[in-house]
C-alpha cells in the first residue's frame, strides 16, 4: 500500500460458520478501547450498491455460471474499495473486512476452479492494489462450520441457507484447501488460527498477530 495510507487494514476470512463476523467485531471492540477509529465492514457489500449485488450473490434463486459470479464479486469490490475502504485508510482508520479477496481464490479458483491467473489479476485491478497488512484465516472443519452457519440460518431467518452455503461439503472442502494454499503462498500477511471452543479463545489468539501491525 502506498505511503500516503496511514491506515491499517484487516482481512477476516474463513469459511462458512468459522465465526468471521463475531471475530470481526471482537477485534473491532479491543482496537476502540485502545483509542483507535474503525470501519467494520463487510465483502461482498459494504455499499449501498455493492449490498445490492450481494444480495444477488447470495439468493438461492440466482443462478449464475462461474465466470459471472466471479464479475460480480468483483464489481463489488472496486465499489466497495473505492468508495468506502479507501478513504477509510486514508483518514487513518483501522478498516477491518469480513471476506476480502483471499476468499475470492478460494471460493471461485478452488471451489468454481476458475483460472487463478485471471482471479489474481482482477483482483488486483478492484483493490486498486491495495493489500491487507494482516489477515486472519479462521480455520474451521468445513462440516461442522456449515452446520453452524446453517442452524443460524434456520433460527433466525428460517431459511435453508444462502446460496453459497448450500454447495456441497466437497465444495467446501476445496473452498478451505483454497485458503490454506493461499496462507502457505503468503505467511507473512495470512495468519491460519483455529476456531477454538469459544470465542473469546479463538479472539485470544488472534490479539498475538494485531502488536506487529499496530
Ligand atoms: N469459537 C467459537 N466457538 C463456538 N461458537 C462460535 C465460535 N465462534 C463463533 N461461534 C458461533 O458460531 C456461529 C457462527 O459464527 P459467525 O456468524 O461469526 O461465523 P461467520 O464465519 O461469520 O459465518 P457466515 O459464513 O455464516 O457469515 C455463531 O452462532 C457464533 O456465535
Ligand atoms: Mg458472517
Amino acid at each position: 500500500m502506498g505511503k500516503m495510507n496511514k491506515g491499517i487494514f484487516i482481512t477476516i476470512e474463513g469459511g462458512e460458520g468459522s465465526g468471521k463476523t463475531t471475530q470481526s467485531r471482537l477485534l473491532k471492540d479491543y482496537l476502540e478501547n485502545l483509542g483507535r477509529e474503525i470501519l467494520l465492514t463487510r465483502e461482498p457489500g459494504g455499499t449501498v450498491f455493492a449490498e445490492g449485488i450481494r444480495k444477488i450473490l447470495l439468493s438461492p434463486t440466482s443462478r449464475p455460471v462461474p465466470l459471472s459470479e466471479l464479475f460480480l464479486y468483483e464489481a463489488a469490490r472496486a465499489q466497495h474499495m473505492e468508495e468506502f475502504v479507501i478513504p477509510a485508510l486514508k483518514a487513518g482508520k483501522v478498516v477491518i473486512c469480513d471476506r476480502f479477496t483471499d476468499a475470492t481464490v478460494a471460493y471461485q479458483g478452488y471451489g468454481r476452479n476458475l483460472d487463478l491467473k485471471l482471479i489474481n489479476l482482477l483482483n488486483k485491478k478492484a483493490t486498486f492494489g491495495v493489500s491487507p497488512k494482516l489477515t486472519v484465516y479462521l480455520d474451521i472443519d468445513p462440516k461442522k462450520g456449515l452446520s453452524k452457519a446453517k442452524i443460524l440460518d434456520k433460527e433466525f431467518y428460517g431459511s435453508d441457507g444462502d446460496r453459497i452455503e448450500r454447495e456441497s461439503v466437497l465444495f467446501h472442502n476445496n473452498v478451505r484447501k483454497g485458503y490454506l494454499s493461499q496462507a502457505k503462498k503468503c505467511p507473512k500477511r495470512i495468519k491460519v488460527i483455529k476456531t477454538q471452543s469459544t470465542p473469546l479463545k479463538t479472539h485470544a489468539l488472534i490479539r498475538k498477530y494485531l502488536d506487529a501491525v499496530l
